[in-house]
Protein backbone atom coordinates (compact mmCIF):
# COMPACT_ATOMS: atom_id res chain seq x y z
CA UNK A 1 0.00 0.00 0.00
CA UNK A 2 1.31 3.20 -0.49
CA UNK A 3 1.80 6.16 1.95
CA UNK A 4 -0.33 8.42 0.03
CA UNK A 5 -3.35 5.86 -0.10
CA UNK A 6 -2.98 5.01 3.78
CA UNK A 7 -2.73 9.24 4.45
CA UNK A 8 -6.30 9.31 3.48
CA UNK A 9 -7.45 9.63 6.79
CA UNK A 10 -11.07 8.54 7.78
CA UNK A 11 -11.84 12.19 9.25
CA UNK A 12 -10.20 15.00 8.55
CA UNK A 13 -9.21 15.12 12.41
CA UNK A 14 -5.95 16.04 12.65
CA UNK A 15 -5.32 13.34 15.05
CA UNK A 16 -5.08 10.99 13.05
CA UNK A 17 -1.25 12.36 11.99
CA UNK A 18 -0.59 10.62 15.11
CA UNK A 19 -1.82 7.66 13.77
CA UNK A 20 0.28 7.78 10.95
CA UNK A 21 3.45 8.53 12.35
CA UNK A 22 2.80 5.27 14.24
CA UNK A 23 2.21 3.14 11.20
CA UNK A 24 5.66 4.95 9.93
CA UNK A 25 7.75 4.71 12.66
CA UNK A 26 7.20 0.83 12.74
CA UNK A 27 7.01 0.71 8.85
CA UNK A 28 3.68 -0.39 8.08
CA UNK A 29 4.55 -3.88 9.71
CA UNK A 30 2.01 -6.35 10.28
CA UNK A 31 4.08 -6.72 13.21
CA UNK A 32 2.84 -3.39 15.00
CA UNK A 33 -0.88 -4.01 14.71
CA UNK A 34 -1.37 -4.24 18.58
CA UNK A 35 1.00 -1.33 19.14
CA UNK A 36 -1.12 0.44 16.38
CA UNK A 37 -4.47 -0.48 17.63
CA UNK A 38 -2.80 1.36 21.33
CA UNK A 39 -2.33 4.10 20.11
CA UNK A 40 -5.45 4.95 18.22
CA UNK A 41 -7.21 3.84 21.29
CA UNK A 42 -4.83 6.32 22.92
CA UNK A 43 -5.43 9.11 20.50
CA UNK A 44 -9.22 8.93 20.00
CA UNK A 45 -10.25 6.88 23.11
CA UNK A 46 -11.26 4.04 21.77
CA UNK A 47 -11.47 2.10 18.36
CA UNK A 48 -14.15 2.22 16.48
CA UNK A 49 -15.27 0.65 12.94
CA UNK A 50 -13.89 3.18 10.77
CA UNK A 51 -10.59 3.33 12.34
CA UNK A 52 -10.44 -0.36 12.19
CA UNK A 53 -10.84 -0.19 8.60
CA UNK A 54 -8.01 2.31 8.29
CA UNK A 55 -5.38 0.25 10.26
CA UNK A 56 -6.07 -3.07 8.39
CA UNK A 57 -5.74 -1.04 4.78
CA UNK A 58 -2.72 0.35 6.15
CA UNK A 59 -1.00 -2.38 7.56
CA UNK A 60 -2.65 -4.57 4.68
CA UNK A 61 -4.45 -7.08 7.16
CA UNK A 62 -8.04 -8.23 6.57
CA UNK A 63 -10.28 -5.91 8.36
CA UNK A 64 -12.13 -9.14 10.32
CA UNK A 65 -8.26 -9.82 11.85
CA UNK A 66 -8.11 -6.64 13.03
CA UNK A 67 -11.96 -6.77 14.36
CA UNK A 68 -10.97 -10.16 15.99
CA UNK A 69 -7.81 -8.60 17.96
CA UNK A 70 -10.22 -5.76 19.02
CA UNK A 71 -12.65 -7.41 20.30
CA UNK A 72 -10.26 -9.74 22.08
CA UNK A 73 -8.30 -7.86 23.90
CA UNK A 74 -10.10 -6.48 27.16
CA UNK A 75 -7.77 -3.22 26.94
CA UNK A 76 -9.32 -2.30 24.24
CA UNK A 77 -12.94 -0.70 23.76
CA UNK A 78 -15.33 0.00 20.74
CA UNK A 79 -17.60 2.22 22.68
CA UNK A 80 -16.45 6.28 23.18
CA UNK A 81 -15.62 6.88 26.52
CA UNK A 82 -18.27 8.44 28.84
CA UNK A 83 -18.14 12.59 29.48
CA UNK A 84 -17.37 11.76 33.38
CA UNK A 85 -16.38 8.74 35.35
CA UNK A 86 -16.41 8.25 38.86
CA UNK A 87 -14.62 5.56 40.75
CA UNK A 88 -15.92 3.82 43.88
CA UNK A 89 -13.71 1.99 45.97
CA UNK A 90 -14.28 -0.91 47.34
CA UNK A 91 -11.46 -2.08 49.60
CA UNK A 92 -12.14 -3.37 53.11
CA UNK A 93 -11.72 0.60 54.98
CA UNK A 94 -14.11 1.67 52.08
CA UNK A 95 -16.35 -1.35 52.35
CA UNK A 96 -16.66 -0.89 56.21
CA UNK A 97 -17.40 2.15 55.92
CA UNK A 98 -20.48 2.00 53.40
CA UNK A 99 -19.45 1.78 49.51
CA UNK A 100 -21.99 -0.87 48.86
CA UNK A 101 -24.56 2.00 50.08
CA UNK A 102 -22.71 4.35 47.49
CA UNK A 103 -23.29 1.93 44.59
CA UNK A 104 -26.57 1.43 45.58
CA UNK A 105 -27.56 5.24 45.17
CA UNK A 106 -25.45 5.09 42.48
CA UNK A 107 -27.39 1.97 40.41
CA UNK A 108 -30.99 3.39 41.87
CA UNK A 109 -30.08 6.91 40.79
CA UNK A 110 -28.45 6.27 36.95
CA UNK A 111 -29.41 3.05 36.21
CA UNK A 112 -25.41 2.02 36.22
CA UNK A 113 -23.81 -0.88 37.93
CA UNK A 114 -19.85 -0.40 37.85
CA UNK A 115 -17.94 -0.91 34.29
CA UNK A 116 -21.53 0.54 32.77
CA UNK A 117 -21.91 3.50 31.31
CA UNK A 118 -25.11 5.83 31.31
CA UNK A 119 -27.01 5.47 28.23
CA UNK A 120 -26.49 9.21 26.91
CA UNK A 121 -22.84 8.24 27.77
CA UNK A 122 -22.24 11.14 30.40
CA UNK A 123 -21.01 9.16 33.27
CA UNK A 124 -19.19 5.89 33.09
CA UNK A 125 -18.89 3.91 36.89
CA UNK A 126 -16.10 1.92 38.29
CA UNK A 127 -14.99 0.74 41.32
CA UNK A 128 -11.24 -0.28 42.91
CA UNK A 129 -9.17 -1.69 45.30
CA UNK A 130 -8.03 0.43 47.42
CA UNK A 131 -7.47 4.16 46.42
CA UNK A 132 -4.62 4.62 48.59
CA UNK A 133 -6.97 6.76 50.93
CA UNK A 134 -7.93 4.69 53.62
CA UNK A 135 -7.94 8.11 56.04
CA UNK A 136 -10.83 9.29 54.43
CA UNK A 137 -12.97 6.06 53.36
CA UNK A 138 -15.23 6.02 51.78
CA UNK A 139 -13.59 7.41 49.01
CA UNK A 140 -14.29 7.72 45.04
CA UNK A 141 -12.35 9.37 42.36
CA UNK A 142 -14.83 11.62 40.44
CA UNK A 143 -13.19 12.37 37.09
CA UNK A 144 -9.65 13.45 38.68
CA UNK A 145 -10.91 14.65 42.10
CA UNK A 146 -10.40 12.47 45.06
CA UNK A 147 -13.84 12.89 47.20
CA UNK A 148 -13.53 11.43 50.97
CA UNK A 149 -15.86 11.04 53.73
CA UNK A 150 -18.59 10.23 51.25
CA UNK A 151 -22.11 9.31 51.92
CA UNK A 152 -24.45 8.33 49.47
CA UNK A 153 -25.97 11.82 49.65
CA UNK A 154 -22.99 13.74 49.13
CA UNK A 155 -21.81 11.41 46.14
CA UNK A 156 -25.45 11.77 44.32
CA UNK A 157 -25.07 15.97 44.70
CA UNK A 158 -21.52 15.70 43.22
CA UNK A 159 -22.23 13.34 40.40
CA UNK A 160 -25.58 16.03 39.36
CA UNK A 161 -23.17 18.86 39.61
CA UNK A 162 -20.74 17.34 37.42
CA UNK A 163 -23.07 15.94 34.97
CA UNK A 164 -25.14 19.63 34.70
CA UNK A 165 -21.78 21.26 33.93
CA UNK A 166 -22.29 19.17 30.63
CA UNK A 167 -22.88 21.05 27.67
S1 LIG B 1 -9.87 0.89 50.94
FE1 LIG B 1 -10.73 2.58 49.93
S2 LIG B 1 -9.12 3.99 49.84
FE2 LIG B 1 -8.22 2.25 50.75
Amino acid sequence: MNSSTIKNYPTDDVRWKNVYAELSKYAFSKNSLIQVLHTVQDTFGYLDKKSIHYVAKSLDIPFSQVYGVATFYHYFTLKPPALHTCTICTGTACHIKGADFLLKAVKDNFGVIPCEMTPDGKLAIFTARCLGACGIAPVAIIDNEVVGNLEPEILLSKLNGVLKSVN
